[in-house]
């Protein structure tokens, strides 16, 4: 296993003098005023979740909290429950009925509001859609959608029934579409005509089609109209949305499902070629992101909350579908990008609706950096009262930026750091007692036992680098891989004795906050997007010229990391011109733009192991430019002098 020392940056080791305590006005009025819920909590950590359970409407109640047989969890067992329930029916019982649920806003400056009133007629009447076409408890269905009201108004269709959703990010291609649907062996797709990313519209219908060629379990497919923009239909097997939409009954009853059948899979990339199908269950997850939701981002029925991820990912799953509508919140949802038409696009969007809580990532942050000052200065953003950051490391120095430019110096900041397998937040700050330090994600959350400790699962002292792992069960966990038992084993439950592996490097300072180091595993950090090495790799080398390929992420000051290829030729074959624009194009149609590479470099031979392993940690820690520390008493020493001497001939 790589050393997580290795990854240590300079600024995580720099000791920060600046502390943030929260202000006076938000501990007052916080839903979490005191840090004893940490110690009540872990004293009776079932006790605890048991409790948090009791913010959902259940069907039946649970008998018991927890069954841990590691790895495999229960929760909330004999618990009835259904998602779409929680999120609509029960606030379309109350004066909530007429309250927004979201405000949201299409790329091209369209706009529609969406009470909780209306999202329960919309997703009554999609359940029947789904009921007409032949679905039933169990059965999968593809999601291929922009982020527009249909895909959470899809997806709880589905959890009404017990369909289990597979959404596939839109900015996928068409093979990777085809992949996901073969591997959940889905029987509907539902997609739209097209989307719109910077002004372009995006053919996701066309991509579909193409996707369908092989993908034998689909039957139907339901197409939502974005615009006038025609696409082929097929006879028989192509439906439109707005038609079925009229000749359905407007209600549906949610059915009340088991709290473990699974809610939905989602899938993520790890260390070899192929994507996890991560599964998530109805009662934990629904429990996980809902108390999460509410006290993280101490989100009150007043706030106007805004995620800007993607639903194609896990932070939109949780935190702009399921965490919020279960508590009711108001929020918003934009479809494109942060600099169309103009780099001040989101600012624009946060005082229309009057944002108070606002949830990006460090990529975009750094973005806005670099797009300068003036794009904030040009809107009123005195209305956020909370910020939030998620999926990477944030370096201190955006942070800073972040708390003054955004939050106009007064707002606290949640750093939030989960995975799609855990499903809910996991380390962070309650806004309310947890004093900050920039680029710390701070302490677990209550319930949550997190530690740092070396191979062996031992802890290491303060402020010394290991893996991040986690010791006890929480109830959004994963509960296996799709389809792939053995690999959730593998994977999670056996590198580090008796915990759960997360895949990243962190260490703990004398206070026990956590500093995230970002993955010391095969997997990239690009944007905020989470690729596989070895999936970028298998891209490259579907290229008939190409014998091998390896691929490592490089520090990149905005992105996080960006992707370098370093490609061997097969016997024979002349690099020629535009042969790196041919590779680069055969990586966006095997996974799509997000992973197209911005070095490639074509080299004489690449630098192994012994057993033949590709020494690609040792590649990324030298372009990285960072001291190996102890590295090589891991390998064979001389690989570090090998990858020198070969980097030197590369570049
Ligand atoms: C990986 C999970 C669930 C969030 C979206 C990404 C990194 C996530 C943080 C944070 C440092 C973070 C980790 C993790 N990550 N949040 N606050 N600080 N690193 O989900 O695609 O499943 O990726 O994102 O490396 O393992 P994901």
């Amino acid at each position: 296993m790589p050393d997580p020392e290795s990854s240590q940056t300079l600024e995580s080791l720099l000791n920060v003098v600046e502390k943030f305590p929260p202000p006076k006005k938000l501990k007052e009025q916080a839903w979490v005023k005191s840090n004893k819920i940490y110690e009540k909590a872990k004293r009776d950590p079932e006790g605890f979740w048991a409790e948090a359970a009791e913010i959902l409407d259940w069907f039946k109640p649970w008998s018991k909290v927890l069954k841990w047989d590691p790895p495999d969890s229960r929760w909330f067992i004999g618990g009835k429950i259904n998602a779409s329930y929680n999120c609509l029916d029960r606030h379309v019982k109350t004066w909530r009925r007429n309250k927004v649920a979201i405000f949201w806003e299409g790329e091209p400056g369209d706009r529609r509001v969406l009470t909780y009133s209306d999202l329960y007629r919309e997703v009554n009447r999609f359940a029947n859609v789904l009921k007409k076409m032949g679905l039933k408890e169990g059965d999968r269905a593809t999601l291929y959608l922009p982020m527009i009201p249909e895909l959470p108004i899809a997806m709880l269709a589905c959890t009404r029934i017990g369909v289990i959703h597979s959404v596939v990010f839109a900015g996928y291609s068409a093979k990777a579409l085809q992949e996901r649907l073969r591997n959940a062996e889905a029987r509907l797709l539902i997609t739209a005509n097209h989307g719109y990313r910077r002004g372009k519209k995006i053919p996701l219908k066309k991509n579909a089609d193409e996707a369908l060629q092989d993908a034998p379990t689909v039957e139907k497919v339901i197409v939502y109209q974005r615009s006038d923009e025609l696409t082929p239909m097929k006879n028989g097997r192509d439906f439109w949305w707005h038609e079925l939409m009229q000749t359905v009954p407007p209600k549906c009853d949610p059915k009340p499902l088991d709290s473990e059948t699974p809610l939905f899979t989602l899938y993520t990339s790890g260390t070899t070629g192929k994507p996890k199908g991560i599964v998530h269950v109805n009662g934990g997850y629904l429990v996980g992101t809902a108390i999460t939701q509410k006290w993280v981002f101490d989100l009150k029925d007043e706030d106007v909350y805004w995620c800007t991820a993607d639903i194609g990912w896990i932070t939109g799953h949780s935190y702009i579908v399921y965490g919020p509508l279960a508590i009711g919140a108001t929020e918003v949802m934009y479809e494109g990008a942060p600099d169309y038409p103009q780099p001040d696009r989101f600012w624009e969007i946060v005082e229309r609706y009057g944002v108070t809580i606002f949830y990006t990532a460090p990529t975009a942050i750094r973005a806005f950096m670099k797009w300068g000052e003036e794009w904030p200065k040009k809107h009123d953003l005195s209305s956020i009262r909370l910020l939030g950051s998620v999926g990477e490391p944030i370096n201190p120095q955006a942070w800073l930026w972040y708390r003054s430019t955004i939050g106009g110096g007064k707002c606290q900041i949640v750093d939030t750091w989960w995975q799609t397998e855990t499903g809910m937040i996991l380390i962070t700050p309650l806004p309310g007692v947890t004093v900050l330090k920039p680029g710390s994600a701070t302490l677990p959350f209550p319930g949550i036992e997190a530690d740092v400790v070396d191979e062996k699962g031992n802890p290491v002292p303060p402020d010394r680098g290991g893996f991040l792992v986690i010791k006890n069960p929480w109830p959004a966990m994963l509960k296996t891989l799709y389809r792939d038992p053995e690999r959730y084993r593998r994977t999670y439950w056996t590198q580090i004795p008796g915990a759960y592996f997360t895949g990243d490097g962190a260490r703990k300072d004398k206070d026990g906050y956590f500093w995230i180091m970002g993955r010391i595993d095969d997997v990239m950090n690009v944007s905020g997007h989470r690729l596989g090495t070895m999936e970028v790799e298998s891209a490259i080398v579907s290229h008939p010229f190409v014998a091998e390929a390896a691929v490592v992420g490089k520090p990149h000051p905005v992105k996080g990391q960006s992707i370098t290829a370093y490609v061997m030729l097969r016997r024979g074959v002349k690099p020629a011109e535009g042969l790196k624009d041919d590779l680069k194009k055969q990586v966006r149609k095997e996974i799509g733009p997000i992973a197209v590479p911005d070095e490639i470099y074509v080299v004489e031979k690449l630098p192994k192991t012994r057993s033949g392993k590709i020494m690609r940690r040792v590649i990324r820690a030298l372009i990285s430019g960072q001291e190996l520390g102890d590295i090589t008493t891991l390998e064979d020493p001389s690989a570090v002098e090998e990858v020198r001497k070969w980097l030197k001939t590369v570049e």
